[in-house]
């Protein structure tokens, strides 16, 4: 009896010894302390014993299972310390390891232009106005004098919405806009960027493109006001040596009207491929207000005067950083944007 204990105590130990997890060790644990494990049996069969031997091998017995109860707790200890160990281990941080460089973006050159210019107007005390993308034929063309037959009308040059509705095709109704809300208020002075849509598509012409349309209204504004503004928008622009160039032109909501040109960005007015060899390139159309577009709007033509340019930002924004593509602005190709840091 004394060496099936011996045996039993040995066996168990060295499976205690073995186990590699806490259900392993409940395992062992069951089968020798367990109502029907392998010391409780032995125990059983006591009556097979000589009754002198019996309160010894029973003493030992019993001393044995505190001993294998104690070792169990001893080894599921050292098991649970080891599985938080490993916890600890996976959360390590390293935190001399140098960081992750955050991609960082940054404004679209567009935006970058158009933030310039809308800096330079805000300095002359223009305030900035917006209006909407999709807008009724009455304020993209009618109440700016644009007649009815006007090609600028056709589906072929526009993209119509509904009837009687379209994507705007330039800036323009945010005068019409404007003065609706303003008058008969003076001095009227609003620079209106945004969106524009019309039916292009080339290196120079993109069917959604941006202008930021101007407007200026008091009783004394005359032509040399508009070219005055437009000089010191162009020198702040282009630089302080910059030239303008006034086209006579035609736009129905404007009377006289004008195209402005600047020196050619590239040449300095030699005259290049850039400039078709011209020395002079187109940026903006303008005008005085026509009085029949005062007039619908609530002002009264003959106690005021007013100017309105337009001009295409795209435009500008290639002049300025010398890109012979438009569409490039409009590509997202990472290694053009990159180079606007
Ligand atoms: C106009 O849109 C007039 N509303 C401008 C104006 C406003 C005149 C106020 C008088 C008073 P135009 O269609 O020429 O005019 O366009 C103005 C500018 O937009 C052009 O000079 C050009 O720079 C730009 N532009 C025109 N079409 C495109 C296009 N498809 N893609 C990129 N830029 C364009
Ligand atoms: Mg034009």
């Amino acid at each position: 009896m004394i060496d099936k204990l011996k045996e039993l105590e040995k066996e168990a130990r060295s499976k205690i010894e073995a186990a590699s997890d806490l259900d392993q060790l409940k395992e062992i644990k069951v089968g020798v302390l367990g109502k029907k494990g392998a010391l409780t049996a032995l125990l059983r069969s006591l009556g097979n014993v000589a009754p002198e031997e019996r309160p010894i091998i029973g003493q030992k017995a019993n001393a044995l299972r505190e001993e294998l109860e104690l070792t169990i707790e001893r080894k599921e200890q050292s098991l649970r310390d080891a599985l938080k160990a490993g916890q600890w281990e996976k959360e390590r941080i390293d935190v001399t390891l140098p960081g992750r460089p955050v991609q960082i973006g940054q404004k679209h050159p567009l935006t970058m232009i158009m933030e310039e210019i809308k800096e330079i107007f805000i300095g002359l005390g223009f305030q900035v106005v917006h209006g909407p993308d999709i807008e009724s034929e009455y304020y993209n063309f009618e109440a700016l004098n644009i007649p009815a037959e006007h090609p600028a009308r056709d589906m072929q040059d526009s993209f119509y919405i509904s009837s009687g509705f379209l994507l705007r095709t330039h800036t323009s109704p945010v005068q019409i806009r404007t003065m609706e809300k303003l008058a008969p208020k003076l001095p009227v002075r609003i620079i209106a960027p945004g969106k524009v849509y019309r039916r292009d598509d080339d290196a120079t012409h993109s069917p959604m493109f941006h202008q930021v349309e101007g407007l200026a209204i008091d009783t004394d504004i005359s032509f040399a006001d508009l070219k005055g503004t437009l000089l010191l928008f162009v020198r702040e622009m282009f630089g302080h040596g910059q030239k303008i160039r006034l086209r006579p032109s035609f736009f129905p909501f404007t009377e006289p009207s004008a195209e402005v040109d600047i020196l050619c960005i590239m040449c300095c007015g030699e005259g290049c491929r850039v400039c078709s060899y011209t020395g002079w390139l187109e940026i903006l159309g303008a005008g005085m207000v026509h009085p029949r577009v005062l007039e619908g709007s609530g002002y009264n033509p003959r106690e005021v005067t007013g100017f309105a340019f337009g001009m295409g930002v795209e435009r500008i924004a290639m002049l300025k950083y010398g890109i012979g593509d438009l569409r490039l602005f409009f590509s997202n190709d990472l290694r053009f944007l990159k180079q606007f840091d």
